[in-house]
């Protein structure tokens, strides 16, 4: 999904959602704005709010006809403050509800001015007004209360991945891992980078060569203290593909708390959500066009006019993705798969052949969307949850953060891991549209929850505080770390209420 990283570009975006129901018409004022875009407290990379549009106090439940004709904007409250905000077009979600994004390349202190217009209407309570100071994602300004930046967010007070993931080290041992991973996985081949977090600032040091993808867990952590002050902690994260720590809790000696973004049924790794999503959370609107925002906006045709096939697009990374193929070529009236991309199994493209690349929105064309896992989880499940296409997804023992929320025949349909069972669920699907309809609304509306922008922040938030909690010796910062510093921002004013010069001086 992610691609090659690109530039960053100086440039911000903000997004918005709004809902509506089959031919009826617009009621501005009846209309709901809600959403994380609405509060100055909530600093996110793109802000976004939701907005339900009612006539006759019904909800609409589809997108009303024409042409969207919600209009944002969002300015300075000061007419001494410009600020550069980028409000791109409301992403119509085809259910009524629309999603509004914005992105400020600058803080204000005065205040936003959002204005929401139907027509000309103003729409609920429009104007808003979020008083400042209201900061930019770039602004260096940690709230120093953790809990009162978890109550601004709303973060969910449990979260049962982290739970599990704790249950397995009551207490951490900074001075045993520091003995024994190097050893077991600082290899030459190796994908480790040991972090030391000391006064919320980040240091590091790499133990294999494989740890370019460290500038994903660089953006995270850096963004994560500008908005929060993080606890002292010294851990080590896992870059690599496979979660790595496959001793039993009852083992001597015990499991070692590796941190990693896939999770699998035969490891302890702690899990974080994949550099994937949480890339795309931070870049939105820059340098990543597929978003977990975006996508929601372009989910293609709406359920009757979906093509009646399962579809599957994707590298070789996997053996069931090439039976898929094979299974596709014996019954094309069920099933489109093709190999875009040939590197482990490449012997087969001869026979398979070679499927063209397809954007990725473009697989909404199709009515259910078949995942199987490549070299781990497959990273594009939860943009395929976002979809409104009926999920297939192979049974497997790979998970990332969010999974365990998610049940087979409510959220998705579940499918062997050989894929024996494929054609008869597919068929299934068709002959019971009003079931397949159903699990894909209910797999689409809890992927909207799970997988929104701040549950994201306080996921990884929390991962840091349980495992600051149980560390028994000091963080400290070792030979060969490295200060990661925050990135330049000197075209952007911000001036942060909490480092007053006063008690800086102090
Ligand atoms: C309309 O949608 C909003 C937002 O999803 C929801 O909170 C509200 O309960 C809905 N109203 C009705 C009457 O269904
Ligand atoms: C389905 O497609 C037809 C033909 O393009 C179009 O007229 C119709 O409005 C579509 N139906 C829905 C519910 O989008
Ligand atoms: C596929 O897996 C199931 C168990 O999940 C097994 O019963 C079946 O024999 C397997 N089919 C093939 C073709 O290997």
């Amino acid at each position: 999904m992610l691609g090659i990283p690109q530039a960053p570009l100086l440039r911000l975006q903000l997004a918005l959602l709004v809902a509506a129901g089959a031919g009826a018409r617009v009621s501005a004022p009846r209309s709901l704005v809600w959403g994380p875009g609405l509060q100055a407290a909530v600093v996110l990379p793109v802000r976004y709010f939701l907005q339900a549009v009612d006539s006759d106090g019904r909800n609409l439940t589809s997108s009303p006809p024409g042409q969207t004709q919600f209009k944002v904007f969002v300015k300075s409250l000061s007419p001494k403050e410009s600020a550069r905000i980028y409000v791109p077009k409301p992403l119509d979600r085809n259910d009524g509800t629309f999603l509004v994004r914005y992105r400020m390349h600058e803080t204000v202190h005065e205040g936003l001015k959002v204005e929401v217009l139907y027509g000309g209407e103003h729409v609920a309570q429009s104007p808003y007004i979020l008083k400042g100071p209201v900061y930019h994602e770039y602004c260096d300004c940690p709230e120093e209360d953790p809990q009162a930046w978890q109550e601004t967010l709303s973060c969910p007070d449990t979260e049962p991945q982290i739970e599990q993931d704790f249950t397995a080290f009551p207490s951490i041992n900074l001075q045993q891992m520091l003995k024994e991973i190097p050893k077991r996985f600082g290899d030459e081949r190796g994908a480790v980078v040991h972090y030391t977090i000391v006064n919320n600032h980040i240091h590091r040091r790499s133990l294999g060569k494989y740890t370019d993808f460290k500038m994903f867990s660089d953006e995270i952590l850096l963004s994560l203290a500008r908005k929060v002050t993080l606890p002292d902690l010294e851990f080590y994260i896992n870059l690599g593909d496979w979660p790595l720590e496959h001793r039993k809790v009852n083992d001597t000696p015990g499991p070692i708390p590796i941190i990693s973004w896939c999770g699998s049924l035969d490891s302890r790794d702690i899990i974080l959500p994949t550099y994937d999503v949480t890339h795309s959370i931070l870049e939105a609107m820059r340098g990543v066009t597929n978003d977990l925002l975006s996508v929601q906006g372009n989910t293609g045709p709406s359920w009757i006019n979906k093509t009646e096939k399962a579809f599957f697009r994707g590298r070789d990374s996997r053996e069931e993705r090439l039976q898929l193929v094979q299974l596709s070529k014996e019954n094309p009236q069920l099933l489109d798969a093709g190999i875009t991309g040939y590197f482990f199994f490449q012997e087969k493209e001869k026979e398979l052949g070679k499927a063209k690349l397809m954007g990725f929105f473009d697989f909404f064309k199709y009515k259910y969307q078949v995942n199987v896992d490549g070299t781990v989880a497959a990273y594009r499940f939860p943009y395929l949850m976002l979809g409104d296409s009926l999920v297939l997804k192979q049974e497997s023992p790979y998970y990332e953060h969010f999974y365990v929320a998610l049940r087979p025949w409510k959220h998705y349909i579940p499918v062997r891991r050989n894929l024996s069972d494929l054609l008869e669920k597919v068929r299934w699907a068709k002959e019971n549209d009003d079931e397949a309809k159903k699990i894909a609304k209910e797999g689409q509306l809890t992927a909207r929850d799970l997988l929104q922008p701040p549950r994201l922040f306080c996921y990884y938030y929390r991962v840091l505080q349980k495992y600051a909690e149980r560390q028994t010796s000091k963080p400290t910062i070792r030979d060969g770390m490295e200060l990661v510093p925050q990135p330049e921002d000197a075209t952007s004013f911000c001036r942060c209420h909490r480092k007053t010069p006063g008690r800086e001086e102090l």
